[in-house]
């Protein structure tokens, strides 16, 4: 099985990019799959969970030319031959694979065809709840069957139909949610609008105006009228602030540090993240290079410092929802109490990610309380190497690689493959920050005289 062997490091000094926005990607094979016309899609991500979001394209007629690859993931840049709005009906069912953003978008997407599709995932998709989408699909006309053993999970069959505008409101803050009803609305007569509880990701909005899709928000109502054929475009991924946020805490926790992390989304929905490590006592200077994919894009240079505890933000949960088992690392690296709470939607993640991030912390010598909706961290009793376990949950794997890199001793963080899902070439990454820093060990050694 893959795993990950990680000691502690003395400073991070190095600059480096990470790889394309998650997120964007799978937002990019569909909108350019269905747009009028051939797109070049730039800095793709080649993880599992977007390969399959663009084999799902492909699987309903899109033709996708190679241009780059990044060796052994996959296609970094291509050009996309749009469909324009008239997919084909694939002739088996579709693997999701790993992803939720994957089967949620697809299945609002495919919800308007004249065609009926079933998309499939692995154990742990299987498991999440998909309720939330089949319940304004539904309401738009959609007739979709979950077949799972668990009920209102996947497989999901989708009987597809014309569909009828609708006003929904999410009764979670999702932007997966949002994001299908958009794309749903794109195949019916008349307006659909979606409110949100509180801001969410706003790439979906971004990308259809940017591929000359009329989108209106009023306060937190975002509507789209039916019939707009998206203009095909070149698109530049930004990189994934989320995959970067690992470095960061790894950079912000390390007095001395300094690491710059080059053309990366800074889109404000995403970037909480940056704002609670410098509340907690890091130097983050945010520079944007460009906006012209629609998108704010640039670097970000982390000058660590000695951590102190912070609360989160209620209006900050979804924003920063994926860099939480991260910045609970970097709550117990901290000074004082880190309080996460109203964060419930962790329990249905890729695992729960409140039960794994507590007992990993706990199994190397973190002060956690856990809550149904949370947990508070108490912070600053150093952390000592553990076997941990990934539990196939990519996020939970790179977290508690950065946890390594702070304690006493050889942490092993076991069933790491899955990092593939959303950020290929982590383990190089983390192989050369270990190979560049001095180890503790080294550093501690004493001088014998000669
Ligand atoms: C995503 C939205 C978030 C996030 C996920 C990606 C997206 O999920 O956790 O990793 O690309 O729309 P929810 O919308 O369910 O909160």
């Amino acid at each position: 099985m893959s795993e990950f062997r990680v000691r502690s490091i003395r400073t991070l000094a190095a600059e480096f990019p990470v790889p394309g926005d998650k997120s964007m990607s799978h937002r990019a094979a569909m909108i350019a799959g269905l747009a009028d016309g051939v797109s070049t899609v730039r800095n793709f991500l080649p993880s599992e969970d977007c390969l399959n979001t663009l084999g799902a394209m492909q699987a309903c007629g899109v033709q996708v030319e190679v241009l780059e690859e990044m060796p052994g993931f996959g296609p970094t840049s291509m050009r996309i031959h749009g469909r324009k709005m008239e997919l084909s009906a694939p002739t088996k069912p579709i693997d999701c694979g790993n992803s939720g953003t994957g089967m949620r978008l697809l299945a609002g997407l495919f919800a308007g065809q004249s065609f009926e599709t079933e998309l499939f995932g692995d154990e742990s998709l299987s498991g999440r709840p998909m309720g939330r989408i089949t319940d304004p699909l539904g309401q738009m006309g959609a007739k979709i069957d979950c077949l799972g053993a668990k009920p209102g999970c996947a497989p999901l069959k989708i009987h597809g139909t014309k569909l009828t505008p609708i006003r929904y409101e999410l009764p979670v803050a999702s932007a997966q949610v949002k994001s299908a009803v958009l794309l749903a609305g794109m195949f019916c007569d008349g307006t659909t609008t979606a409110v949100q509880p509180a801001d969410t990701r706003d790439h979906t909005e971004r990308m259809l105006e940017s591929f000359g899709v009329k989108i209106r928000t009023e306060g937190q109502a975002i509507s789209i009228d039916g019939g707009q054929v998206p203009q095909a475009r070149d698109f530049r991924v930004p990189g994934d602030i989320s995959s970067a946020a690992f470095w960061v805490v790894a950079a912000a926790a390390l007095p001395g540090s300094r690491l710059v992390i080059k053309n990366v989304g800074l889109n404000p929905t995403r970037t909480a993240v940056l704002d609670v490590i410098e509340r907690m006592g890091a130097k983050i200077i945010r520079t944007v290079l460009s906006t012209d994919d629609g998108e704010p894009i640039g670097d970000v240079e982390i000058l660590g410092g000695a951590l102190k505890g912070t609360e989160l933000l209620k209006a900050e949960i979804p924003n920063l929802i994926d860099e939480i088992p991260v910045i609970a690392i970097a709550a117990a690296l901290a000074e004082g109490q880190t309080v996460i709470r109203n964060a419930k939607e962790l329990r249905v993640k890729e695992t729960d990610r409140i039960t794994t991030v507590v007992n990993n912390l706990r199994a190397m010598g973190g002060q956690v309380e856990e809550f149904e909706d949370g947990m508070v961290i108490t912070g600053g009793s150093p952390l000592h190497a553990a076997t941990v376990e990934s539990h196939g949950d990519h996020r939970i794997a790179m977290a508690f690689a950065i946890a390594g890199l702070f304690a006493e001793g050889e942490t092993v963080v076991q069933n790491t493959a899955c990092v593939n899902t959303s950020y290929p070439g982590f383990s190089k990454q983390l192989a050369a920050v270990l190979a560049e820093s001095k180890s503790l060990a080294d550093y501690d050694l004493p001088v014998v005289p000669v």
